[in-house]
């Protein structure tokens, strides 16, 4: 059946139903607006402000020509008005409400009809304001909102695809939901809160001294009140209408707010906390949800440009953010421990909070980061709790894959989702040997997220050689091997960052390393410790390549960790002639750390050893940068791991080169550049945090600008890069690029 709109019929003309007809009018979604309402003031009133074509007072009328009739009338008025004009509807007429519960509604319709007609959808527009009445008609009241529609089994799909069509013309967003989850999901999101408006400010009006509260109750009580000035009669009937559901959200929200109280009565701060920063963290999820973002991607969808000139050199001190493989492991081991774990000098990128985030999520109280402090209640290893739903974890690979490991020993199901490049890196290279534990876990097709791992899973300790040179890998099966039965034995090649192992080693757990070969019983308890986490080698990296190639340059970076299974940049650039020294070097946490001074001197081609390769693996696309200033031919063999990073950096970095006038030639998993004059271009970051930032270090030598594209990534590892290198001497800015994603 389809429905030629000529005449809607708009019953009630309060606030919603004024709004509606205003805004139907506008759009001109029907030949003729009618208005009908008991009382003709507020028709003569919508004639006035022509909100509405024609004015009814007379029902029967009205019904009797209407294409779609809706019923803008209090909840409880549903069923007279139904009554009063079942006798003059006609067969093609589509009947809609505003109701915002809808069991009562369709109750309504039922003693009415006997069934409920196909043609009548029950609707709720999720819009609404403290004013009241036809006068305050506001043709933008749903634009941008969601209308809830509840669509019964038997009903007719056009006369349903005719109401969204309705509700689409103002501008708002229409879903469809059955009746029992509408008056559940609408009794905890907008009944409750509510009822919790009105019942606060009538608690303290009852105040003796109530006037002198509100005279000082300024912010917190004026936004928590604001709806306590909606319509008494209109919540009422809500209450009458959705007493189940209410009464269920009320005990719910009365258990909740013992538990706060008690914990008020013992001073119990990890519960306290635990509440306020669940719903702190809580509250901007949906906040991001709401406003139509993707939670985790904050800096994603506000996309920048960076603009380099050639810089004159680098000079000063500087620091840069603290070790994003630190701040995830030690946000995840210090959840699995008992007690409180303190860090300084975390990470805030998107990666790390990733971390956070995902460990909130199930049920770990973590204040901060707040000025790179973190404060963690551990909760022992087997104290997390199943998260509400799926662990989204951006763009960070480290999160994915030592999560795994993590996961795959816990009493509950879970699953790991990430951005677009995250979902295609292979994380097969940590399930397969986690399914060799025991572990029950599944990827996608392509060997990448969606990550499912099932709990309850006995877990056995093996011996594993490493195919692959992975920390990642190995820092995942090490924290599978805490829950495995036995000793767990990872032999690996190549050496990659042992942090995992340090730290696990702060945490009181033992482990050895001998030749390669890391050592580790399961059973052991992790005991909470402090840590102080150093500036990251692979953020210092830009400025350390920048400042050797710029002449003049001479740069202090403070506080680097330089543990010699991350330092393989400082061997290969010395290689290449590079003046570097460490000064002030000390240890943090059992990390060796030092402040990294760099001054210019000319640099050559090499061939890079490929025993760093392992040790400098993060850092080469900054590393081929020095290539393309360096004298001659630098040759770098056996990267093939470079494909499986953020983006294929091999691929991105030849390029990129390329663009800038160097020669680049890649045979397989070999790279074969020769230094020159670079020039200015346009570069692509590949969505990559460090090609963004290589690139950016390439344009301070070439001759022209460099503007590289889609830079919002650096917020991954170091989102205050284009501040510091501006400190250093860098001549870099950023500008908003005209994307709208
Ligand atoms: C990391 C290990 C490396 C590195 C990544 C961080 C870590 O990855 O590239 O940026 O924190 O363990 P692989 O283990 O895949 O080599």
């Amino acid at each position: 059946m389809s429905f030629m709109v000529n005449r809607v019929l708009i019953i009630g003309l309060g606030l919603i139903g004024g709004s509606l007809a205003k805004a139907l009018k506008k759009k001109q979604f029907a030949n003729v607006i009618v208005g009908y309402d008991r009382n003709s003031d507020d028709v003569q009133t919508g004639l006035d402000l022509s909100i509405i074509d024609e004015g009814s007072h007379h029902l029967a009328d009205a019904v009797k020509v209407a294409d779609i009739i809706v019923l803008a009338v209090p909840v409880k008025a549903t069923e007279a008005v139904l009554f009063d004009l079942k006798p003059y509807l006609q067969a093609h007429t589509v009947i809609t409400d505003v109701g915002s519960t809808k069991s009562n509604v369709i109750a309504a319709a039922q003693n009415v009809f006997g069934s409920i007609p196909c043609n009548f959808i029950p609707g709720h527009p999720i819009a609404g304001s403290e004013k009241s009445g036809v006068a305050s008609a506001d043709d933008t009241l749903f634009a941008k909102h969601k209308v809830i529609l509840t669509p019964l089994p038997e009903s007719d799909k056009s006369a349903t695809s005719l109401i969204a069509r309705m509700w689409q013309c103002t501008g708002a967003e229409v879903l469809q939901m059955d009746i029992e989850r509408h008056d559940e999901v609408l009794a905890a999101t907008s009944h409750l809160p509510h009822l919790l408006a009105f019942s606060l400010v009538d608690t303290l009006a009852k105040e003796q001294d109530s006037t002198e509260i509100f005279r000082y109750a300024a912010g917190g009580f004026r936004d928590f009140t604001r709806i306590a000035a909606s319509d008494p009669t209109m919540w009422h009937d809500v209450c009458l209408a959705n007493r189940q559901q209410i009464l269920s959200q009320i005990d719910n929200f009365t258990d909740g707010l013992a538990v706060l109280r008690e914990a008020i009565v013992k001073g119990d701060s990890q519960s306290m906390l635990g509440v306020f920063t669940r719903a702190k963290s809580a509250r901007e999820h949906f906040s991001k949800m709401l406003s139509g973002t993707a939670y985790s991607q904050p800096h994603h969808n506000s996309q920048v440009t960076f603009f380099v000139r050639s810089a004159a050199s680098l000079q000063g001190r500087i620091r840069v953010p603290g070790d994003k493989s630190m701040s995830h492991r030690a946000v995840m081991i210090g959840a699995l421990a008992e007690g409180v774990t303190h860090l300084s000098g975390f990470l805030e990128s998107e990666d790390s909070l990733a971390t956070v985030q995902a460990f909130r999520d199930m049920g770990v109280v973590i204040e901060g980061p707040h000025q790179g402090r973190v404060k963690i209640y551990g909760v022992g290893l087997h104290g997390l709790y199943q998260p509400p739903g799926p662990l989204y974890l951006g763009n960070s690979g480290t999160s994915m894959r030592l999560l795994s490991g993590l996961l795959a020993g816990q009493s509950f199901d879970t699953e790991l989702l990430g951005d677009e490049s995250l979902s295609n890196r292979p994380m097969e290279r940590v399930a397969e040997p986690l399914r060799k534990m025991g572990a029950s876990i599944s990827t996608s097709k392509n060997g990448g997220a969606p990550v499912s791992i099932k709990g309850h899973q006995k877990l056995f300790a093996i011996d594993y050689e490493m195919p692959v040179a992975s920390a990642q890998v190995k820092s995942g099966l090490l924290l599978a091997g805490l829950y495995a039965k036995g000793e767990t034995r990872i032999r690996q090649g190549a050496i990659t960052r042992d942090h995992t192992e340090r730290m696990l080693k702060n945490f009181g757990v033992e482990l050895s390393t001998v030749n390669g070969v890391i050592s580790m019983a399961s059973g052991q308890t992790l005991k909470a410790t402090n840590l102080d986490i150093p500036a990251d080698i692979s953020s210092a990296a830009f400025f350390i390549v920048a400042a050797a190639i710029n002449p003049g340059s001479d740069l202090v970076i403070e506080q680097v960790g330089v543990n010699p299974s991350r330092s393989g940049i400082l061997d290969i650039m010395k290689l290449m002639g590079a003046d570097i020294s460490l000064n002030n070097s000390t240890t943090h946490n059992g990390e060796p750390v030092a402040d990294v001074h760099v001054r210019y001197s000319p640099l050559n081609g090499i061939v890079i050893p490929e025993k760093l390769v392992s040790v400098a693996i993060d850092e080469f696309p900054v590393i081929l940068v020095a290539a393309a200033a360096a004298n001659g031919v630098t040759c770098l063999t056996g990267v093939g791991e470079l494909r499986y990073k953020e983006s294929d950096r091999i691929e991105a970095m030849q390029q990129g080169l390329l663009r800038m006038g160097i020669d680049v030639v890649v045979k397989g998993d070999d790279i074969f550049i020769t230094g020159g004059e670079l020039r200015g271009a346009s570069i692509s970051s590949y969505d990559d945090h460090r090609i963004t930032m290589a690139f950016a270090i390439a344009g301070t030598i070439a001759k022209e600008e460099v503007m590289i594209e889609a830079c919002s990534h650096v917020a991954t590892s170091f989102p205050e890069f284009v501040e510091v290198a501006q400190k250093a001497g860098i001549r870099i800015h950023k500008e908003k690029a005209n994307v709208s994603s």
